[in-house]
């Protein structure tokens, strides 16, 4: 009866498929900011939105970013999806939006929400 075990392997491995792209289907319809899984994702925003030195970016030239550090997760959310749709026109700020998924954009509001705003 040894031959007739592989087929069952094989079912049981399609279960397991189907049950995993279920769950992923369903974590996609309600997307949950997940603020360590920023991390990774902050690394490029860190370089014009840093936390320190008074907000500025140097190259080419000195010039202010917005704060985004401590503000709502709500707001930075609609922040850069209205970058990612052009309504925004920021030419940075639309790419770099258009490179985030909608789990990315969540993830990087709840990391920002939550950081604790230095002072000016
Ligand atoms: C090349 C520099 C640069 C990089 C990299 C960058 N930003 Fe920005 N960002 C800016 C500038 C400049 C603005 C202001 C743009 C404007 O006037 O609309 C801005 C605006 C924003 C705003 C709107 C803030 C507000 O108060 O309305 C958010 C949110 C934001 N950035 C998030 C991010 C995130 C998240 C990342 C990384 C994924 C990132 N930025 C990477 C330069 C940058």
């Amino acid at each position: 009866m040894k031959t007739s075990s592989a087929p069952l392997v094989l079912v049981r491995i399609l279960a397991a498929v189907a049950c995993a792209a279920g769950s992923a289907v369903s974590t996609a319809a309600e997307v949950v900011g997940n603020p360590r899984a920023a991390v990774a994702k902050v690394e490029m925003c860190i370089g014009c939105h840093g936390i320190a030195g008074g907000y500025k970016t140097a190259f080419p030239e000195v010039y202010r970013v917005p704060m985004i550090g401590g503000q709502s997760a709500k707001y930075l959310e609609a922040a850069l999806k209205s970058y990612r749709k052009g309504d925004r026109k920021h030419p940075s700020m639309v790419n770099i939006a258009k490179s985030l998924s909608d789990q990315d954009i969540a993830d990087v509001a709840a990391y920002y929400s939550q950081q604790t705003v230095a002072k000016r």
